[in-house]
């Protein structure tokens, strides 16, 4: 069966309301990415840190899918779908795709800020100072931080390699190694770009730019795909 693999970012879950980062009014408007998004910031102030990401668990938990979560999970009916996020929302699962990869980790997990294979599933709870995992280590947010490694590159990577046709949607393609997936995918193949904006990609030559929102823009290139297949 083909296999349609689907790269997105904070843009994709913009339509059902969560704040993307580098828009206009963006998340790094409010705050300091080095106080809430790094382990500098954490040993500094765990609580801001939590804090942080118990209101975006929260914002998480009360928004619904949108027509482009609801789009891709309907090319699973048809096709082997892929998808590969940089979002830490659960806004495709719930949508109903199967096959997610969460780069940069999920808002419902925890885990032990001392062993990274003590994870947690807290689904909306927030988390705070002296919740422990069973090591008796706080927990911390299971969410990839600012100069941290990125456990799932390589799988993502070889996901990519496989594509038949690829879709990259509501990234600024601004935030290696995630941006470099792009450049694993095979000559030849179908690509597309759903985003408002012309997003950082070196070349938009070979690729087709929708230029629409997530919402918008998926349901038609999801039917376009269904009715005319993959080459
Ligand atoms: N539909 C589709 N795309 C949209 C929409 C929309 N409604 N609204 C905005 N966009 C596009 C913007 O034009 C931009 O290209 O979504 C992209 C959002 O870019 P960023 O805010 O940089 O988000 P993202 O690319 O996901 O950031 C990557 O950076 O901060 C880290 O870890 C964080 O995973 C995140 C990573």
């Amino acid at each position: 069966m083909k296999h349609l693999v689907v790269l997105t970012g904070a843009g994709m879950s913009a339509d059902s309301g969560l704040a993307t980062f580098r828009d206009a009014g963006g998340l790094w408007e409010g705050y300091d990415i080095n106080e809430v998004a790094s382990i500098d910031g954490w040993n500094r102030n765990p609580e801001k840190v939590l804090e942080f990401y118990n209101l975006r668990r929260k914002q998480a938990s009360e928004a619904e899918p949108n027509e482009g979560h609801i789009a891709l999970a309907r090319i699973e009916e048809s096709f082997n779908v892929s998808i590969i996020t940089q979002n830490v929302d659960d806004l495709h699962e719930r949508a109903g795709s199967k096959n997610v990869l969460h780069l940069h980790g999920e808002l419902r997990k925890a885990r032990s800020i001392k062993n990274s294979k003590l994870v947690y599933d807290i689904g909306s709870k927030p988390l705070k100072l002296g919740d422990t995992a069973e090591d008796g280590e706080q927990l911390r947010p299971d969410i990839v931080w600012f100069g941290e490694p990125v456990p799932m590159m390589e799988k993502a990577a070889s996901i990519v390699e496989q594509a038949d046709l690829f879709i990259v949607i509501g990234t600024s393609l601004v935030v290696y190694p995630a941006a470099g997936l792009v450049d694993y995918s095979q000559p030849g193949i179908s690509k597309y770009i759903i985003d408002p904006a012309t997003p950082e990609l070196y070349t938009l030559q070979d690729w087709v730019h929708i230029k629409s929102t997530a919402a918008e823009g998926t349901p038609d290139l999801a039917d376009q795909i269904i009715k005319d297949g993959i080459d």
